[in-house]
């Protein structure tokens, strides 16, 4: 298959493309650029040993976006772009809803003018809301964000689920990931946050290769075994396996398809700074301080439906997770900006 990718420069878009490479599909990417940088798409060439087709578009080129798939004719789309910062969001409402909920509109727009009818999304565990008791299931309500970040999740979903209504050949299939961290086994590719990081995984790294003094741990408080928040990590490599397996097994049915991308397993901040030390035989300078905004107890997938029905189940565990972002970080101190 022909898959164009939407933010294929990005952190996990970059995993997948690699994985769509290794498994014999043809890739074109479009990306703007605004969070990474084209020498990550050189990498992907290098670690893959295979050339695609790359353009500089920003997805609400409408213009630019239809001459594209004029162009190349994709078979499918696999949607990452977009912004996802949670406390930018907070701060700039109108760029987010414009670059995500926009965005995605004119991308839905071009693929049906173009007689483009899969797509695989992005969304995230955060459109859960904090009202369910977790394991966190896909039939559960949704709603309840609490932040404009997790609202174009939440709106996105509901687009692709009103466009299905309109047009039942597409196959839309919606992932709704975990916490993804790790990377690429040769450290050639992972996760490089612009400024200072926001979430754990590039916060204990960056402390690790001295970067950053201290890591933050916010509240110890909640009621969980240790006191800190519980997250379903997600190994990035794995995460993007899901896509595959998503294209694989969605792609020719027509619907809305949901799937958690998970691994049902959660582990506390203590638990992921333990693991970090361990794996690496490190030591994590860190101090507890009082709770972040918006953060829920505990947060972990129901992993079950993947795995029924895709076939797909997360493989690497934490100690993976914790060897490979280290391995990234460490050689690539300062991201892709050497
Ligand atoms: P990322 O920022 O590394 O990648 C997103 C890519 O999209 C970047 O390369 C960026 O330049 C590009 N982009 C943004 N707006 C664009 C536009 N208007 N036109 C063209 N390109 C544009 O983020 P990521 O971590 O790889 O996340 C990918 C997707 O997964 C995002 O939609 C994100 O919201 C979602 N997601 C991420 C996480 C996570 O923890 N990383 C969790 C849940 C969901
Ligand atoms: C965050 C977003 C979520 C988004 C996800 C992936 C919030 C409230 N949620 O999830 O919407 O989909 O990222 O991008 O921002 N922690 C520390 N110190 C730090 C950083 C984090 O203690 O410096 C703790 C947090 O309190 C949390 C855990 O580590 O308990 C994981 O945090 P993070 O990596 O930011 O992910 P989430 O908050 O789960």
């Amino acid at each position: 298959m022909k898959i164009l990718v939407t933010g294929g420069a990005g952190y996990i878009g970059s995993h997948t493309a690699v994985e769509l490479l290794d498994s014999g599909h043809e890739i074109v990417v479009v990306d703007n650029y605004i969070n990474s940088s084209p020498k990550v798409l050189d990498r992907v060439r290098e670690l893959t040993g295979k050339d695609f087709e790359s353009f500089e578009c920003d997805i609400r080129d409408k213009k630019k976006l239809t001459e594209i798939f004029q162009k190349t004719k994709p078979d499918a789309v696999i949607h990452f772009a977009g912004l996802k910062s949670v406390g930018e969001s907070v701060m700039k409402p109108l760029e987010y809803y414009d670059n995500n909920i926009y965005g995605t509109v004119v991308l839905l727009e071009v693929m049906r003018a173009c007689g483009v009818k899969k797509i695989v999304f992005s969304s995230s565990a955060t459109v859960y809301g904090g009202g369910n008791v977790p394991p966190l299931r896909e039939d559960m309500p949704v709603g309840g964000t609490t932040n404009p970040y997790g609202t174009t999740k939440l709106h996105i979903e509901k687009i692709l689920s009103d466009l299905y209504v309109a047009d039942n050949l597409f196959s839309i299939v919606i992932l709704r990931y975990f916490n993804p961290i790790g990377a690429h086994d040769s450290g050639r590719i992972g996760e490089a946050p612009n400024g200072l990081p926001n979430n754990l995984m590039p916060y204990i790294t960056q402390v690790a290769c001295g970067k950053l003094e201290c890591l933050r741990v916010f509240g110890d408080d909640y009621p969980t075994p240790d006191g800190t928040c519980i997250r379903d990590y997600i190994h990035v490599v794995d995460l993007a396996k899901g896509h595959l397996a998503a294209l694989n097994g969605c792609a020719d049915k027509p619907g809305v398809h949901i799937f958690n991308l998970g691994t049902g397993v959660g582990y506390s901040v203590f638990d992921v700074i333990n693991a970090f030390e361990k794996a690496n035989g490190l030591k994590i300078n860190y101090v507890v301080t009082g709770r972040r905004d918006g953060d829920l107890p505990v947060c972990y997938a129901d992993a079950t439906k993947a795995n029924e029905v895709l076939g797909w189940r997360a493989e690497r565990g934490i100690e993976n997770m914790c060897l490979t972002s280290w391995n990234w970080q460490s050689k690539n101190p300062n991201g892709y900006d050497d």
